[in-house]
This record gives C-alpha cells, structure tokens and sequence, in this order.
C-alpha cells in the first residue's frame, strides 16, 4: 500500500498528540512515510515535538518524525497536510470570549464577535500556510480544521479558489456519535442528510445502511435530554460546560422539531442564556488552559523527563479518526460520505451558489462532490442567510480593510443588539487585536 508523508500545522496544538495517536492506531488502513510538525512557536511546539519524537522512536520507529518551524522542512514533500492552527493562541481567545461581556453580549470562540474577531486574525495564518503549502508541495491536500471555519472557508473561496483546502468540522460527527448511542448504533452503520452552515445546521435524516430511518426516535430521545447521554461517548465535549450544551438542544429542538439542531444554535436562539451563564472572570479558555492543555502538556513533560513513553499514553482522538477518513477517501478514492464545508453550488436548491455550507459530501480522488439537499423552509433559510452574510462581510472587510463592512457585519449579527453597540465592541476589538488584524479603515 502507498505510504503518505503527513504534516501537522499548528503543531503545538492541544489536538496534536491525539492526532498523532490516532494516525498511528490507523496504520494499516492509512500508512505514514513521514510525519512532521509545523508551528511557528518553536518553544510551543517543541514541548510535544520532543515527547512525540520518543513515542514515535517507540511505536513506529520506521516513520521519519521531525518538528520544524521552518515552512520549507514541513512542507516539501507532503501528501496532506492537516491544519489546526490558532492564531494569537489562548491568550486571544480569552479576549474573544472576555471583551464582549463588557458590552453586554456573551463571548465565544467561534460564534458572535469572538468568532468575527478571530476569523479576523486566522485569515491571514491560513493564507500563510496554504501558500508554504503550495510553493514546497504543489499536489498536496490540505484538510483544515483551523476555526472559525466558516469565516475560513469562505476565505478560502474568495482569495485561494483553486486551492486545495478542505475545511471540516468535528461537531456533527460527534453529535452523531451521541445520537448512535441514544438508538444503540454504530455511528459508521448511520448515513445523515444535513443541511447549514458550520456551527449553524440541522439534521434532517439519521438512516442506517439498510434504509430504516431513526429520526423518530432521536427527536423523542432530544425532547427530553437534548443529546445528553447516559454514557459518556467521547473524551471530547466532556467538561461541564459542554453537557450543559448538549443539554441545551433540547430548548433548540423545541423551536424547529421537524430537525435534529448542531448545539452551536444555542448561541443564535439563546444568547441571553449564554450570556447571563458566563462568568467574566473564568471563561472557556480558562477551562481548557487549565483542563485539556495543562493535561497534554503535563504528560509531554513526562515523558521527555523518563525519556519513554511506556505507560503514558495520550488519548487517541476518536473525533479526528474522520480525518483519517477524509485523508483516505482522497488517497484512495473511497467515495465515502462525510459533512464538509463546501461551495452551495445548487446543494441547497433555494440558497445562494456562492455561500459556503455545511452539507454531505462524497469524496473521492478529485475531492468532494456534495449531496444536493433540495429546498430548505424558510425559518432555516432565513437564519443562514442572515448568517452567511455576516461571514461574507467579515471576507469583505478582511480583503478591503474596511471598517465599514466589519461594523455592518458586528450589526448584522444575530448576536449583537444594536449598530451602536456593534461600534463600541468594533473599536475595542481593533485595539485588542493590534498586530493581528489588517488595518481598517
Ligand atoms: P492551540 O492554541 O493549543 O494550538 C494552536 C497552535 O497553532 C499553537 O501551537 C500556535 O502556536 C499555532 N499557530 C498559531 N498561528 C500559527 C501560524 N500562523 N502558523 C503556524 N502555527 C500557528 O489550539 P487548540 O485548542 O489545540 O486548537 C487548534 C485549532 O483547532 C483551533 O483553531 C481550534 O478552533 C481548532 N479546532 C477545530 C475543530 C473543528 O471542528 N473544526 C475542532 C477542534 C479544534
Ligand atoms: C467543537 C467544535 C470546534 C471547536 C471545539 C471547541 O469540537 O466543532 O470547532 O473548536 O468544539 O472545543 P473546546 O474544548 O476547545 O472548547
Ligand atoms: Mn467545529
């Protein structure tokens, strides 16, 4: 079998070790060649570079394992690269998620300001790495999971047309495996028809292979518990504050039951709640800096300290095994479905061709081909075109330096209540993301 040389962007990511574990438990069906990571903290990066490496020594002594912060080293002779970067790292997303609050409205890594600020700085990381990406391994893939995906994507679109980038979310494959859990499934034997944008859909089928549909059920299940789960199902999405969110879609399945919501709607029909639930002196970035980064670092640190990585293993990221299956759908023309973030282009029948939605995809060697999901009512349509406008005016602004159209895309989310306030957080957001956004004006 063809063996694939890997690079990791954002190689000091929290997420690294486990994509790492799981690309080695993938072996036989995904061989690697080489492996490397790519950051551009190398003290970051170096702190899981070195525990990997004597892991990789250990587990897979036949596959090349380097850490770089060179562009040209990580990215000549690549087959994939797979991107999870964060641009001004967890000291910025403390700020997207804390300077909102100030302004009377909840702050979040993807959703509302936060997400617009952040989409503001990842733009041009993206950028950056696609080019790296290109220039040292012009046939390679790139499969971005760097947030926001949306704002991303629809980058990605507008200056990178020819690219080949592909942008993913993990949230609908882990819902799914909650809702496999509720009906006593295999989230592989499951087949889903969806419609959205990322962190901005709905299910409108759950099947399995044979046809028999389960949407019933779950909707009953939802009703009650949202995608709450007797069973822990993940070691993702665990943290209280995240079962506070799969609890949530209960009062989001109430609004619209026909469909099955993503739990990233809370933020669109309940941001009083969020609001009034946050704590502005302990946010989430607090509760991953102190919970899943401490974690994965602590255990960097110990290995490298024993010089072994016998009897500290990292978690294997079940959630990032589609990624596997999207590296192998590619490399090996599977044609398997999986949700991605692509150009509507007609999938949904009644919504713009030029908007970047969230629907399923078959994949193979020249990429994805979508699933045409038909018509959407208008309640949903409505919803996302609000949204997927404001995502546009952030690409807009991001690509004229317009101050004007970041503020209109502040006013037009569903999020913030007023231009005035729009223009109040819009000048605070300009200064707190000195260096990292272009200039607007
Ligand atoms: P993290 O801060 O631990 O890691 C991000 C790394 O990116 C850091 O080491 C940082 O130094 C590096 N980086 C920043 N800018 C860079 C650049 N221009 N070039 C190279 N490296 C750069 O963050 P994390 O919590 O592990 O998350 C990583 C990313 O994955 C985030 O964007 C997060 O939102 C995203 N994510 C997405 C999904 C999804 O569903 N799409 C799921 C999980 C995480
Ligand atoms: C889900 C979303 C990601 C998001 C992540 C945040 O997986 O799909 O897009 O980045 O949650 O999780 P965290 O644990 O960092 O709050
Ligand atoms: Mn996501």
């Amino acid at each position: 079998m063809k063996q694939f040389s890997v690079s990791i962007a954002g190689g000091g990511s929290t997420f690294t070790p486990g994509i790492v574990m799981m690309l080695l438990d993938n072996a036989d069906r995904f061989p690697l060649r080489k492996l490397t990571l790519y950051d551009n903290d190398g003290d970051r990066q170096g702190i899981l570079g070195d525990a990997l490496a004597i892991m990789m020594k250990e587990q897979a002594p036949n596959v090349e394992f380097v850490h770089t912060t060179d562009p040209e080293v990580a990215f000549t002779d690549i087959d994939f690269c797979m991107a999870h970067i964060r641009v001004g790292k967890y000291e910025m997303r403390e700020v997207d998620e804390k300077l909102p609050l100030k302004h009377g409205v909840f702050g979040q890594e993807t959703c509302g300001p936060g997400g617009i600020a952040y989409g503001m700085r990842s733009i041009t990381g993206m950028l950056e790495i696609i080019d790296y990406m290109e220039k040292y391994s012009p046939d390679a893939w790139m499969l971005n999971y760097s947030n926001p995906a949306a704002i991303v994507a629809e980058a990605c679109r507008v200056l990178r047309p020819d690219s080949k980038v592909l942008n993913i979310c993990d949230m609908p494959v882990g819902t799914l495996r909650r809702m496999s859990q509720i009906i006593g499934k295999e989230p592989k034997d499951l087949e889903v028809s969806y419609f959205g944008l990322n962190h901005f859909g709905w299910w409108t089928s759950v099947k399995d292979k044979e046809g028999h549909e389960y949407i019933d059920d779950i909707r009953e299940y939802v009703s009650e518990n949202g995608y709450l789960t007797q069973v822990e199902v993940d070691t993702q999405h665990t943290d209280p504050s995240w079962q506070d969110t799969h609890k949530k879609a209960k009062d989001i399945y109430e609004i619209d039951p026909r469909f099955l919501p993503n739990t990233y709607l809370k933020y669109y029909f309940y941001p009083d709640y969020v609001y009034d639930s946050m704590n502005p002196e302990y946010t989430r970035a607090n509760e991953v800096m102190a919970g899943r980064e401490k974690r994965v670092f602590d255990q960097a640190k110990e290995i490298t300290k024993r010089g072994t990585a016998d009897g500290i293993g990292f978690e294997i990221d079940a959630h990032a095994s589609f990624i596997v299956d999207l590296a192998r759908a590619i490399a090996f023309n599977t044609h398997e479905r999986m949700l991605l973030i692509v150009e509507n282009n007609g999938a949904i029948t009644n919504f713009p061709d030029d908007a970047m939605v969230e629907v399923p995809c078959i994949v193979g060697v020249d990429g994805p081909e979508a699933i045409v999901q038909g018509k959407i009512p208008n309640f949903e349509q409505a919803l996302m075109f609000q949204q997927v406008t404001v995502e546009k005016l952030v690409v807009e602004a991001y690509v004229e330096g317009s101050y004007q159209k970041l503020w209109q895309a502040l006013t037009l989310s569903k999020t913030v209540p007023s231009a005035k306030v729009a223009k109040d957080l819009l000048d605070d957001l300009i200064e707190a993301n000195k260096g990292y956004w272009p200039e607007l004006k």
